[in-house]
């Protein structure tokens, strides 16, 4: 069986190495090739200096693109909520309380039901060029609902986070401090095994500051690392906390004081804009350009979830952020891919160069700007992970 392949004749190749390209944050090489052995990038650089593989692969003068990494989805979950998008394009607004429908549903769901929707979604965003994912719970919200979710996740990604502070849950709508007791207490106990990340929302409706710093610090004494649902509805405490917690990222960050962005720029935090979230519910934009401006890292992700945003595509998201929130299309990729890594602090995938994980996507098109400047056309026609062609 072959073990090296090929890939030649790549018209823009994307390695976000400027040690190996142009010199740019992307490293982009022309006339290039990629070798692949076995699950890992062996080789990149122009075609005809390629070395000699088992198979070849002519991508006649296209793009190749690292896989994208969408570091935050919420794919465990059951029914969808359509009524609530179409009363929203009717002028109501988005609060927090939706996501208690999806609760009940989820709830209601059998194991393999919701197996059988994580399996769906990913398909859906592997075919679109997302190699790398995360995924968490939060739709559960007992001890027994959110650990079979995050059990089921953990089936599909080593990326798994425990949101068991997404709201409140209903069957503690009197008593929220018995609520966090049992989100710092029996749940997280039961849930640590499964996962890799801890997350809060915090935001008016769901958790406050204080509440946010019990769990994440709780999390953290159980091993498990901070990410953040910050500033996403209004302004307030996540971002702030995410970094002196040391949060691999704090997402959403819409609502920014100068405080706040002063704080990504300086911390080790990474800022995660969803810009499927502003489009599915008519929101102001977070503004990436002030971030990129003040010395912040941004990654670009779906958020994909059936409340706020119902997209498994980063091919969207990247168009949204160039044209709605001042980013340039290599920005985008950029934050797409390598912004995505570091926000999962993985340096083995959202690159292209030896030694990284063989997770690649071929577009229908001379260069990676075209995923902006085509919006909504199906532009990745070949998706390798791991090696092996698998969209
Ligand atoms: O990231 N903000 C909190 N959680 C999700 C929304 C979940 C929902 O509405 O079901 C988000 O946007
Ligand atoms: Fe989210």
């Amino acid at each position: 069986m072959a073990t090296t392949t090929a890939i030649h004749n790549i018209g823009s190749l994307v390695t976000n190495d400027p040690a190996l390209g142009d010199g740019g944050p992307l490293g982009l090489i022309a006339d290039a090739a990629v070798v692949l052995e076995r699950d890992r990038v062996a080789w990149v650089g122009p075609t005809d200096k390629a070395p000699d593989a088992d198979t070849t692969y002519d991508a006649d003068g296209r793009a190749v693109i690292p896989g994208f990494v969408d570091s935050h989805s919420h794919l465990v979950f059951a029914g969808d909520r359509t009524q609530e998008f179409n009363a929203r394009m009717s002028g109501r607004g988005y609060s927090a309380g939706g996501i208690r429908t999806t609760v009940a549903a989820t709830r209601a769901a059998t194991d393999a039901e919701l197996d059988a929707n994580v399996a769906r979604y990913l398909r859906e965003a592997l075919r679109q060029g997302t190699t790398t994912f995360e995924t968490k719970s939060g739709y559960g919200l007992t001890t027994h609902d959110e650990a079979r979710a995050l059990r089921i996740a953990a089936q599909h990604t080593d990326e798994v986070t425990y949101l068991g502070a997404h709201i409140v849950s209903p069957d503690y709508a009197d008593d929220p401090a018995g609520y966090v007791e049992l989100v710092t207490g029996e749940m997280l106990d039961a849930c640590a095994p499964y996962a890799r990340w801890v997350d809060v929302f915090c935001e008016k409706g769901a958790f406050d500051g204080d509440q946010a710093r019990a769990i994440l610090t709780a999390g953290k004494a159980k091993g498990l690392t901070p990410r953040v649902h910050a500033n996403q509805l209004s302004y307030g405490p996540g971002v702030q906390l995410a970094v002196e917690l040391d949060a691999a990222s704090a997402d959403h960050c819409t609502h920014l004081t100068q405080q706040d962005v002063d704080a990504l720029a300086q911390g080790n935090t990474v800022a995660t804009l969803l810009p499927g979230a502003e489009f599915s519910t008519r929101a102001a934009w977070p503004d990436a350009r002030r971030l990129l401006d003040a010395g912040a890292t941004v990654a670009l992700s779906t958020d994909c979830n059936p409340g706020s945003s119902f997209t498994s595509s980063m091919g969207f998201c990247i168009a949204l952020a160039v044209r709605d929130m001042g980013m340039t299309p290599d920005e985008a990729l950029w934050s797409a891919t390598a912004g995505g890594a570091a926000a999962l602090r993985r340096e083995d995938v959202g690159r292209l160069t030896p030694g990284a994980r063989a997770d690649l996507a071929l577009l229908d098109a001379p260069s990676h700007v075209h995923l902006a400047y085509r919006p909504g056309v199906p532009l990745v026609s070949r998706v390798w992970r791991d090696g092996e062609i698998v969209g």
